[in-house]
């Protein structure tokens, strides 16, 4: 049976394959259907560290508005940015605006098919690269995100805790990984873990390893994988300020194109620190609302105390510039910067 381990998996992926945007089904797949490299890639980027249900409608936008990579590639910065407010890390897309140009300009709109040359374009890893080389090229490389990890370590009994795991688990999935279908199969692995090996109530009577799972076979199943101790996250402060003239206009600022949030807009505000320095943006009467917007960035939690201000019409702001209420759209707002509207707008009667 563990000879056929991909096998099964790839049976069990016939029947039971999510429906999602930027997948072909494998029975249109099988009818030799192939996926388009650009919009692979981009579900791709995207779904780095951040779920299915989060980026579905982040794709159908971006590929509605965007339909290809020449497209994307000669959108502006700031819309593209503004696009992608609320998905996070948004390195992510300062990348995926480089790299669509890299490739609309220099490789014909042409992505490389294998996982060495793509790893040479801006924001594509070990882990991205192997997917869009598996998905998109059907190369028989082997993807390994959270979830696969999840189900080697079931699948092999793998005690190691993670992160120290890791090379082990690498090599069991490289073993399994098939020459047939490999696109396929690496899609049904994560499908895998998403529906069934689940982290917390895995449905192993409809597993279709079920009979090979070594964690399952000594009832640990749910305990897999062990992971260390994690470090705890210091904490910053900050304040930020929320300014809205009296026409109705905000005070906004572009962030500084690297760095945290790079490139995104947002309320000026302090450094994030153990101590930061007042220093209101704009002449005028700020008011300290006494309420905190908290935030977990990577390396750190942030907490941001709120100031506000009505500023009258003539203010000349020493930072920022102002941004009409008919051009203000809190959905271009990083997450972090909505919460800190939905704080400051009641206090503005701008709710
Ligand atoms: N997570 C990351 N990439 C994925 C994909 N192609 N399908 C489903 N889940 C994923």
């Amino acid at each position: 049976m563990r000879d056929n381990a991909a096998g099964a998996l790839l049976d069990w992926y016939d029947g039971n394959a999510r429906v999602l945007p930027w997948r072909i089904a494998p029975q249109a797949r099988a009818q030799g259907q192939r996926p388009d490299p650009y919009r692979v890639w981009l579900s791709e980027i995207m779904l780095q560290q951040t779920t299915v249900a989060a980026v579905k409608g982040y794709f159908l936008h971006f590929t509605e508005r965007w339909p290809d990579v020449h497209a994307l590639a000669s959108a502006d910065d700031a819309d593209v940015l503004a696009a992608w407010a609320g998905l996070g890390y948004y390195a992510r897309a300062r990348n995926l605006i480089k790299c669509a140009r890299e490739v609309s300009e220099n490789r014909y709109g042409v992505f490389p098919d294998n996982a060495q040359e793509l790893q040479e374009l801006p924001g594509i890893g070990p882990y991205t690269s192997a997917a869009i080389a598996s998905i998109a090229f059907d190369h028989p490389d082997t993807v390994v995100d959270g979830n696969v990890e999840r189900v080697m370590a079931r699948l092999n009994a793998v005690e190691t805790p993670l992160p120290e795991a890791k090379p082990q688990l690498i090599a069991h999935a490289e073993a399994l990984t098939p020459q047939m279908r490999p696109g396929d199969y690496a899609q049904a692995v994560m499908d895998l873990g998403a529906t069934i090996c689940t982290p917390r109530t895995p449905a192993c009577g409809r597993c279709p390893w079920r009979s090979i799972c070594k964690a399952r076979a000594l009832g640990i199943a749910r305990d897999l994988p062990r992971k260390s101790p994690k470090k705890k996250k210091p904490v910053r402060y900050g304040r930020i300020y929320v300014g809205l003239r009296r026409d109705g206009a905000w005070l906004l600022e572009t962030r500084p194109p690297t760095g945290l949030l790079g490139g995104m807009l947002g309320w000026p505000g302090t450094e994030w620190c153990v101590a930061p320095d007042d220093a209101p943006p704009a002449p005028g009467e700020w008011n300290d609302l006494g309420a905190e917007v908290r935030h977990t960035f990577t390396h750190f939690h942030l907490r941001l105390s709120v100031t506000t201000a009505l500023l009258p019409e003539d203010v000349v702001p020493e930072r920022g510039n102002f941004v009409a209420s008919s051009k203000f759209d809190v959905s271009d707002l990083p997450t972090l910067m909505r919460k800190v509207h939905a704080v400051a707008a009641p206090a503005l009667n701008e709710d």
